[in-house]
């Protein structure tokens, strides 16, 4: 029995037993963002299982197509691991459940297939009497065919799963291994395992809680290639006619033998395998990228190319095998059957590419590796892995399988960081980019006729850029510049920036970061090519990021309205002298030759909040200058237009001539606030504002600041105001309170110093130790000293300021500087003793010393330079 017999002949005996047959659903999992793939028949039916949706049918037969990549180095290694397979599969949303489910397995096999029930073996899960019994009593299964075994229970991510219970085929034991205990569930390939029943009763939670299901399911999953190949009496699912065509023919382009070399053999079976799973994906609309689905595609790819190199194949050979691929598949799944030009474009692109480099790499790898060793190293550097990865396009899991084949592994974490400085980079120098005009000559689209309709979601690409260099096709990574011939994507310019949004072909998918305009008027997009890949010609889907944009537009009809409350409220001298639309906040630049008060700001703001609760449609229209100047359009000074001008107004309010983004209606703009005003330079003043989201959580956060501040204080938001005027008036209350007390210390301070007063001749002099913890203070109580000695006198005080500084103050009065005393020359003597120096005016001086445990004998040398200079 041939493949596509096999699986007619399953999805055949189940729609007799009541089933409805569907086709394979996509490989791309369809609202399920647990799933990157789908790896089970039961994946895309998980909504029926659970109840979210009800079947068209409460019994389902399909034979769905499977991706798995766990296993990925087995492949072409044992005889049934595969990346894409087929999964025949019935299932019963809360109809029959175990007997049935079992009986029919049965008689599938023995009857239908008629595999000798000697050779068949079960196993079930430890609990489960009552499959054991279904299967011993009602199909006459040897008890020495059945066994219990612990991890028969089967779950895929989140969704159901519950018990299983496997049907095992014994191949022989020229199959098997020498282990005495070899056994159903061993992993040799004499026991295949060729059908698993799925008794599907629990729902697995995202927190890795299993809840009952409401009704009980049957969920089971038959390898097709494994059936197909105990059918057809095979050694490994290899040479099922479901895929040894591929081996054939790709052993002729190589010029080897199947079944010689066991080296070869894998090599056969790899590219046999991931042709058969590249052909999927891509019919599926999967497109080669580095994120992904498209990276599992990009990786599989590639790992076939590189084995076509082991086994001496040059040039392209993976794109011709897709014709091989489709002939066997076709017949049987319509997604493979319907794409095969597409598929084999895209695979010739990537594997073009691909091959481009690959020589070089693994020449750089093979040279990298011969160093390590000899340098007994054992693991490839990250930056080195990442080099391969960036300049030669090897996924770092091909690096890390051919290194291992060599006995080494790779430096993970370091790849990761290069990666991470890499996207720095890119962003960093796309910024730059973008501040370029780089587009190539484009006269030869002289004759097209290039249009703007916001409203349009599909054009044509006319010409793609990379720097000054016109291409006809751009892969992914690269950074290129598009012209389509009708965009809704608006061009920077009059202070809004350019559109972002995506440019989506057949083959693949633009990034957009930014739009812009040619001087001579043509749009342009700059953007990244993040999938697959884009050609000249390629019809496209223009998506643009749309609540971006409406951003932009409020804050564009925004400024329009605070241009004219400018005008209003400051006078007809504002003028426009710049203007920045984003979708953050707005900021525009006037002339006005004085500060704009808290008052005028109030109405400004206030007359644009009036306008956007007028809820005024606005008017767009495009006409004549002469007509617009006739409507009063504010045009910018020294601004050039064309005959034909477009007037944006808001009818009773404001005119203006603007190419931008507007809302429909002024109340979309929902709230108008400003944050600032400054003036900029002379007679230029700046205001920033925000509005619609960004004005409604700058409000947000400023309750929740005066909430947070009200917390603090121990009272209410309403409440707040009067609180903290109670506060700062308790706190004025203290520091008065403070600067008594500190006043009254003092003076007790300086009634301490003039305790040691005594008299030189007629003259008062103190000399003190004091406590200072800076010069002011120092000084301080030396006036202090001094007024109370009634003014006339000499004060000398020093204090010690940590372990290693002593300062001193000397203030002399005027009658005593008539005497001939001098305030510098007694700091000085002081401060000399104490292992310093200074010196300054007669009346009044400070100086500084390192050695405060001679403070004492430092203010007694003070007194008698005083006494000297009196003489
Ligand atoms: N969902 C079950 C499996 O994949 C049938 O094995």
């Amino acid at each position: 029995m041939k493949g596509n017999e096999l699986r007619q002949a399953y999805l055949q005996f189940f729609e007799s037993k009541g089933h409805l047959k569907l086709d394979s659903f996509s490989l791309i999992p369809e609202n399920d963002p647990s799933l990157l793939l789908i790896g089970a028949g039961m994946a895309p039916l998980k909504p029926f299982f659970t109840g979210k949706l009800v079947p068209p049918c409460h019994r389902i037969t399909t034979s769905q197509k499977c991706m798995r990549t766990g296993d990925l180095e087995n492949v072409g290694r044992t005889a049934r691991h595969h990346t894409f397979f087929e999964m025949l599969g019935n299932f019963s949303f809360g109809d029959y459940f175990k007997k049935e489910a079992i009986h029919w397995a049965w008689e599938f096999l023995t009857e239908v297939i008629k595999l000798d029930k000697n050779r068949l073996y079960v196993t079930v899960y430890p609990d489960d009497q009552e499959a054991y019994d279904t299967w011993h009593n009602d199909c006459g299964v040897e008890e020495s065919h059945i066994t219990r075994l612990e991890d028969n229970f089967w779950e895929i991510g989140e969704g159901p799963c519950g018990p299983d219970s496997e049907i095992f085929f014994d191949q022989g034991p020229e199959h098997g291994c020498d282990d005495p205990n070899c056994a159903p569930g061993c992993d040799c390939d004499r026991y295949l395992e060729i059908w698993n029943l799925v008794f599907t009763q629990f729902n697995k939670m995202p927190d890795g809680s299993y809840e009952p299901l409401q009704h009980k399911n049957i969920d089971t999953g038959a390898g097709l290639e494994r059936l197909a190949s105990v059918l057809q009496g095979c050694k490994t699912n290899f040479e099922t006619d479901l895929i040894y065509p591929i081996i054939e023919a790709t052993a002729k382009r190589a010029g080897v033998t199947y079944n010689e070399d066991p080296n070869t053999d894998v090599s056969l079976k790899v590219i046999a395998d991931h042709a058969r799973a590249v052909t999927a994906l891509i019919s599926d609309g999967v497109l080669p990228s580095n994120e992904g689905r498209g990276y599992v595609l990009r990786r599989i790819l590639r790992r076939a190319v590189r084995h076509g190199r082991l086994l001496g194949i040059e040039s392209i050979f993976l794109t011709p095998l897709i014709d091989v691929v489709v002939d066997i598949l076709g017949p049987g799944i319509k997604s493979i059957a319907e794409k095969q030009d597409f598929v084999k474009r895209v695979v010739q692109n990537e594997e073009e590419r691909f091959n481009q480099t690959l020589e070089q790499g693994l020449e750089l790898l093979n040279s990298l590796i011969d160093t390590l060793a000899a340098e007994k190293a054992t693991v490839v550097p990250g930056t080195e892995v990442f080099k391969l990865y960036d300049t030669y396009g090897f996924p770092w899991e091909l690096t890390e399988e051919i290194a291992s084949e060599r006995g080494f592994t790779i430096d993970h974490e370091g790849f990761e960081a290069a990666m991470k400085e890499q996207r720095e980079r890119a962003r960093e120098a796309r910024v730059k980019e973008d501040a370029k005009v780089a587009t190539p000559d484009i006269t030869f689209l002289k004759d097209e006729e290039l249009l703007e309709d916001e409203a349009v979601t599909a054009s044509s690409v006319l010409m793609i850029g990379k720097g000054s260099e016109r291409l006809q096709t751009a892969a992914d990574g690269d950074e290129i510049t598009v012209i389509v011939r009708t965009t809704p994507f608006h061009a920077e310019g009059g202070g809004q920036l350019g559109d972002t949004g995506f440019i989506v072909g057949p083959m693949g998918k633009v990034e957009v970061h930014n739009t812009k305009r040619l001087p001579e008027g043509t749009v342009y997009h700059i953007g990244t090519v993040v999938e697959g890949s884009i050609s000249e010609g390629d019809d496209v889907t223009l998506e643009v990021d749309t609540n971006r944009r409406a951003a932009m537009a409020r804050n564009h009809t925004a400024t329009h309205l605070l241009h004219a409350a400018l005008k209003k409220v400051l006078g007809e001298h504002v003028n426009q002298a710049g203007s920045l639309v984003t979708p953050d906040y707005l900021r525009f630049d006037f002339t006005h030759f004085s500060p704009v008060t808290q008052e005028e700001l109030d109405q400004i703001e206030a007359l644009v909040n009036e306008e956007i609760l007028k809820a005024t449609d606005l008017a767009i229209a495009e006409m004549s200058m002469d007509e617009a100047k006739a409507k009063g359009a504010m045009a910018l000074f020294g601004d050039k237009y064309g005959d034909v001008v477009r007037v944006v107004e808001v009818p009773g309010f404001s005119v203006e001539l603007c190419g931008g983004s507007h809302v429909g209606n002024t109340a979309f703009i929902s709230s108008f606030r400003l944050t600032s005003e400054a003036g900029i330079g002379s007679g230029v003043r700046r205001i920033e504002a925000i509005t619609g989201r960004a004005a409604l959580n700058a409000a947000k956060h400023d309750r929740l600041t005066i909430e947070r501040m009200a917390g603090e204080l121990k009272t209410k938001a309403p409440q707040v105001e009067e609180r903290l005027h109670q506060v700062l008036a308790e706190a004025k209350e203290t520091a008065k309170e403070l600067e008594q007390i500190r006043k009254e210390v003092s003076a007790a301070g300086a009634a301490d110093i003039i305790a040691g007063k005594v008299m030189i001749g007629d003259v008062a002099f103190v000399a003190a130790a004091v406590k200072a913890s800076s010069i002011d203070e120092l000084r301080d109580l030396a006036d202090m000293g001094l007024d109370q000695l009634n003014g006339s006198g000499v004060v000398l005080v020093g204090a010690a300021m940590g372990d290693d500084k002593v300062n001193f103050v000397c203030k002399v009065s005027k009658d005593v500087v008539a005497k001939g005393a001098k305030a510098g020359n007694i700091v000085k003597a002081a401060a000399q003793v104490a292992g310093g120096n200074g010196g300054g005016r007669p009346d009044m001086a400070q100086a500084g010393g390192k050695e405060p445990a001679k403070l004492a004998e430092a203010l007694k040398a003070g007194g008698e330079a005083l006494t000297s200079m009196l003489q």
